[in-house]
């Protein structure tokens, strides 16, 4: 039976679905058979950022009304062949679709992968409860900005009544230049802030933006990956390449861009 793992994070924009992708991509290079759910119906685009879109032919509400089955709306990664991406309702924003539907369909599949990913809507409604009703397990997305941090915050404590086995925090877009400087609040802080484990630093990177991480980006979704595969890799120092001499200059070079 599949891990099901809610990525979610209450501010929109922090990088849920692209930690869903590259975290789902990293695990089925390491084997295992993943599947990644789209529970976002407004803003859904997992099918785009694997790259899959073309091949979608029906999605989870065409599954849910009985126009076809869970495994017939599933499809596979054209590379990456043990990565799988069912999508969410394409053409339907308002429609409503309850957390044990989604659950029930979820169900059904689960004999046939590792883990289910869940990607989650922004915000703490009914798209969130949706995304969390079937998982198991948490990963909660933040990047070290405010308004994102309090969103955090009180996704966490909705997520509390669902007693996720696992709870994890990722912290996102991190520049380990500003780290340095005291800009932003260390990785560290933030955990103690929200009182959940580090499970991921991610650094900001241009080539997440195009889909391609490469680098400490990629370096950091892998180490991820082992995590949650039950490994210890800890998190990346996305402040190392910011230290000492040539830290500095770095530093100054990122600032005058
Ligand atoms: N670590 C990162 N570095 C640079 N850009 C990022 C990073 N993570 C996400 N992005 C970009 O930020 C935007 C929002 O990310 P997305 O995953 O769609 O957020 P969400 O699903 O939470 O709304 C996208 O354009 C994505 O490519
Ligand atoms: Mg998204």
């Amino acid at each position: 039976m599949a891990e099901k793992i809610v990525i979610t994070s209450g501010k929109g924009g922090v990088g849920k679905t692209t930690v869903t992708a590259n975290l789902g991509m990293q695990l089925a290079w390491k084997g295992r058979r993943v599947l990644l759910c789209d529970t976002d119906f407004g803003l859904n685009n997992i099918d785009v950022v694997t790259g899959v879109e073309k091949k979608i032919v029906y999605d989870i509400v065409d599954v849910v009304e009985g126009r076809c089955r869970a495994k017939q709306a599933v499809v596979q990664h054209d590379t990456c062949k043990n990565l799988y991406v069912l999508a969410s309702n394409r053409s339907r924003p308002d429609k409503y679709i309850s957390p044990q539907m989604v659950r029930m369909v979820l169900d059904s599949l689960s004999g046939l992968y590792d883990y289910i990913l869940i990607d989650s809507p922004a915000g703490i409604d009914a798209g969130f409860h949706r995304a969390a009703a079937s998982a198991e397990s948490a990963l909660v997305v933040t990047t070290p900005h405010i308004s994102s941090l309090r969103d955090a915050d009180k996704v966490i404590s909705v997520l509390r009544s669902y007693r996720m086995k696992k709870t994890g925090l990722v912290i996102n877009m991190v520049r380990g230049d500003m780290v340095v400087e005291r800009e932003i609040l260390a990785p560290r802080e933030i955990g103690e802030i929200l009182r959940l484990p580090l499970v991921a630093i991610i650094p900001e990177n241009d080539g997440v933006f195009l889909n391609r991480p490469r680098g400490e980006a990629e370096k950091a979704f892998r180490m991820l990956a082992e995590t949650v595969a039950g490994g210890n890799p800890g998190v990346l120092d996305a402040t190392r390449k910011y230290s000492g001499l040539f830290g500095g200059l770095r530093r100054s070079l990122r600032k005058n861009l």
